[in-house]
């Protein structure tokens, strides 16, 4: 069975992302490693709760700590302020004060909301991710962006707040549906086409062994992953637009694929369908610009259909290009009319391009069969 440790290494510290399979047998000896406190709070939902958090507690136990078990509402409201303030009201009543740390058991939702809480209480209290769906694992797990929703917008309460462990075990993912699981695999695509053209061969050739969820294959692409994003975020910690611009570029797909969720609804699109859309909206103007050929576009889309992902805009979707022009003047990386989009140069390799403004997003997605109006 592939073990993989990343470490992701910025200016404040170093931790590992530990990749495999049934891990929970090295969770005591890597808590221990990672100095976490005799007090563990596991914040989790209910169905995760009764899927995973036996196995993890029990790890935890045995490796002398307690732990108390902090239920958050499932899914993205996880991530509202009522559900912030429950947490720390829960977490007030565990062990002493100086001596508590969070281990988050769930998808992405779970962690930003755990993460968010473990970076706001006191200043800052250690935490751990154990993440459970292929998204978590390749993406929000990485980074240190932890985040609640407002009313007014996804994510607007939020800071960069490192965990000092990832736990990615991807036998955790036996229970996780098909559909989230393709969910993920968008994320994986896109590392494959902006960093790592071996991954989007790999992708294709093993695709059959990745959907059945093989542990082999879904760890090494989850370690090549990590590895991917770990050396992305190291070079530019704080997603700073005006730096080095580097973590931009794990905005492929995105500027239309969030512009896309926010129009057609976050209930009927799930985040990586939208960006898998997003994606070869991206590919397509690449192609327009006359970066990359033709067949890249259709080599793109091939691999999203065999990962069941969607790749048009469907009527029934509900959104039309013109809301989804207006969403994308909401994004931070908007500027005087012009994006800085990213563009694909070639299978494993992806940056950002001035050329590219809503007349050519428009004529792409009615490409894509999005509904004008
Ligand atoms: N912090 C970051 O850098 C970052 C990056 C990307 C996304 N995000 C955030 O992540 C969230 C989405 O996360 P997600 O896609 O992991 O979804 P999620 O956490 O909302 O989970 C989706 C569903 O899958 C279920 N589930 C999770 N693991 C399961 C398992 N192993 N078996 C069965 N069911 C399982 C959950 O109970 C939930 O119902 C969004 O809020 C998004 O903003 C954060
Ligand atoms: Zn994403």
């Amino acid at each position: 069975m592939q073990r993989a440790h990343v470490y992701i290494r910025t200016p404040a510290l170093s931790y590992p992302v530990v990749v495999g399979t049934r891990l929970s047998s090295e969770l005591p000896a890597l808590l221990d490693e990672a100095g976490f406190p005799p007090h563990v709070a596991l914040i989790t939902s209910a169905p995760l709760a009764a899927l995973h958090a036996g196995s993890i507690e029990q790890a935890v136990q045995r490796s002398g700590r307690s732990v108390t078990r902090i239920l958050i509402p499932d899914g993205e409201a996880a991530k509202s302020t009522e559900s912030y303030l429950a947490a720390l009201g829960g977490l007030t009543k565990v062990g002493s004060p100086d001596g508590t740390g969070i281990l988050a058991l769930g998808g992405g939702a779970v962690s930003d909301l755990a993460g968010f809480v473990a970076g706001t209480y006191r200043r800052g209290i250690p935490y751990a991710i154990i993440p459970t769906t292929l998204l978590a694992q390749v993406d929000s797990s990485i980074g240190g962006k932890v985040a609640v929703n407002l009313s007014e917008g996804k994510n607007l309460l939020g800071l960069f707040y490192h965990p000092r462990l990832v736990l990615s075990d991807v036998t955790l993912l036996s229970s996780l549906p098909a559909r989230q699981l393709a969910s993920g695999m968008a994320e994986v695509i896109k590392y494959g086409l902006i960093a790592d053209a071996g991954l989007a061969d790999d992708l294709e050739r093993d695709a059959d062994r990745i959907l059945a969820k093989d542990a082999d294959a879904l760890a090494s692409v989850v370690s090549r992953c990590v590895a991917i994003k770990a050396e992305v975020v190291g070079e530019d910690p704080y997603d700073d637009v005006a730096g080095s611009g580097r973590r931009a570029i794990l905005n492929f797909g995105h500027t239309i694929g969030h512009a896309i969720e926010a129009a057609c609804g976050y209930e009927n699109l799930l985040h990586g369908e939208a960006i898998a859309i997003g994606m070869l909206a991206a590919v397509e103007i690449s192609h327009r610009l006359g970066i990359v050929p033709r067949d890249i576009t259709g080599r793109v889309k091939a691999a999203l259909d065999r990962y069941s992902l969607p790749t048009r805009i469907d009527a029934s979707m509900g959104c039309s290009i013109e809301s989804i022009i207006h969403h994308m003047k909401f994004d931070k990386k908007f500027r005087d009319g012009v994006h800085r989009f990213v563009v694909l140069e070639r299978i494993g390799s992806a940056r950002l391009d001035a050329r590219v403004g809503p007349e050519l997003i428009r004529e792409v997605l009615a490409d894509r069969g999005a509904p004008r109006g």
